[in-house]
């Protein structure tokens, strides 16, 4: 690993619900690790106003989502670490404060200025930040490095994703740029990589040739939460599908990289993004079925319809559940169907990719019972991460029938690896300027300009319909016929990465 040089992670949005659920607690691990510099600082900005010791005891000391088999010591050596600015993000002119309180500070900002921007604001204040940042001259590298991240969404579609871009790189340079994604920070996601690519018995499969569809499943059983007014102008395709499952697609289809480094890899992803097959408007129909979902009684449990959701317009329109067939126009996947679905309040928390071989062409066994001829490869992103291979095994006795076993592996086997949370893993990266796990700006637009027509059409044709699924249900039903051919269906999963079927687990 690169030394870590001295530096300052400054939060914006620090009073905000990700900044104490998942920030503070990343880098908070990442101390106990020490994997900190010594000189190493946070500045939680926002506009409530706090002390340096309130917001210690709002991102430290009362935050429930920090580890807790830590010493007081150590959790006070960390609370130290922490101070807090208040100003109006979205006025200019206050940012002086910011800029006085970096140059006052002790310790790493004493010689050199590195520092760490983290955008964890509504995304309307992103390109004022980053104006404003650089208007007091905190985008200057002359004293120092100086990185801007950018949370998810970025950009409402195509138009407002250029826009963005555009200002960003007005007062940015790319390289400073850190579009996160926190599904690439995900372990079992950067194995999909690593799969591919360590091992010399996949790659020669991993095309047309073999493959016969594949398939892409995230799926949440909570529904929108308290985020109902955020996710009623977005859903699902802009908040899902648009990035972490056209991610997992980048990282399942793009060719090799020469290298293992940032350039190689994005300018992969770049290529795949840019051979995806738009769908055509007269196919949208067809080929995008969403779904919202309505009340239902599980287990005498009630669940609200996404409409009765707190912050959610009662005639909403939004999809809460997409489920896309589409084709990437290259080579190595020509005629190759991809399926991905994305939905809350489906039957369980799954997130999963699966690879579907072609069948043998020479049924030598067809004499026999034979249970299901497909091999199927399964990449379990969560929960029960792991790895399951499906494949055709002689029945013990008489005869030649065939049943499909599974092997399998599981992170959980690995009981002394650590397996570190995404945002850790991301926030190290930028700490030490590998941009490899973050998107770069042309992807990102590339992937807006595939999804683009698909918001188009919904907003302009009326006649596209958004069908209800009843809550804890695997979505509308005619999502299945998106899948054609014989006996083809989504695979269903389940918690457990072996088991598979059509049942709810809520
Ligand atoms: C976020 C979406 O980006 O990802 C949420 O905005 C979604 O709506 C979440 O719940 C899912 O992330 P994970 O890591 O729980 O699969």
């Amino acid at each position: 690993m690169k030394k870590i040089e001295d530096q300052v992670l400054i939060i914006f949005g620090a009073s905000g619900d990700l900044t104490i659920r998942k920030l503070i607690p990343a880098v908070f691990n990442l101390f106990c690790r020490d994997y900190l510099p010594e000189n190493y600082k946070i500045i939680g900005v926002s506009r409530t106003a706090y002390s340096d010791e309130d917001y210690r005891k709002k991102a430290v000391y009362d935050n429930p989502h920090l580890k807790d088999d830590i010493s007081a010591e150590k959790r006070t050596a960390f609370a130290d670490l922490i101070h807090y600015q208040s100003i109006d993000t979205s006025d200019t002119s206050t940012y002086g404060a910011l800029k006085d309180r970096l140059a006052n500070m002790s310790g790493p900002t004493k010689s050199k200025q590195n520092c760490i921007f983290y955008l964890s604001t509504p995304p309307s204040l992103y390109a004022t930040i980053a104006k404003s940042l650089a208007h007091i001259g905190l985008s200057h590298e002359d004293d120092g490095w100086k990185r801007l991240i950018i949370e998810k969404p970025f950009g409402y579609d195509l138009q407002s994703a250029l826009a963005l871009n555009r200002e960003l790189l007005g007062c940015f340079k790319e390289d400073q740029i850190y579009r996160i994604d926190h599904y690439l920070g995900k372990e079992t996601v950067q194995n999909l990589l690593v799969t591919r690519f360590a091992n010399s018995i996949f790659e020669p499969l991993w095309n047309r040739n073999y493959i016969h569809r594949v398939e892409i499943t995230s799926a949440e059983s909570v529904g929108v939460e308290k985020r109902g007014g955020y996710y009623d102008g977005a859903g699902a395709l802009r908040d899902m599908v648009q990035n972490h499952l056209l991610q997992l697609v980048s990282l399942v289809a793009m060719e090799p990289p020469a290298r293992m480094d940032a350039n190689a890899i994005r300018n992969e992803k770049v290529k795949l993004f840019q051979a995806l097959r738009p769908i055509p408007l007269d196919k949208i129909k067809k080929h995008v079925i969403r779904g919202q979902y309505l009340e239902s009684h599980i287990r005498n449990q009630h669940m609200p319809g996404y409409r009765e959701e707190e912050g959610v317009n009662p005639d909403s329109r939004t999809e809460t559940f997409v489920a896309l067939k589409f084709f990437v126009d290259n080579w190595r996947w020509a005629d190759v169907p991809f399926y991905i679905r994305s939905g809350k309040r489906l039957p369980t928390r799954v997130s999963e990719v699966v690879i579907h071989f072609k069948p043998n062409h020479h049924h030598l066994f067809k004499k026999s019972r034979v249970t299901n001829s497909q091999n199927m490869l399964v990449f379990r992103i969560q929960p029960n991460e792991g790895v399951l291979l499906k494949f055709g095994l002689k029945v013990p006795g008489t005869g030649f029938d065939v049943e499909t076993v599974n092997m399998d592996f599981h992170y959980d086997d690995l009981t002394d690896a650590y397996v570190p949370d995404a945002y850790e893993r991301l926030i190290l990266d930028c700490m030490q300027g590998d941009a490899t796990l973050y998107a770069r700006g042309d992807s990102v637009e590339a992937a807006w300009q595939f999804i683009d027509p698909i918001l188009k059409a919904w907003e302009e044709d009326h006649s596209i319909p958004i069908f209800g699924y009843p809550a804890g249900t695997w979505g509308p039903e005619n999502s299945d016929d998106l899948i054609e051919g014989k006996n083809m269906i989504w695979r269903y999963p389940c918690k457990n990465l072996t088991d598979d079927g059509n049942y709810c687990e809520l």
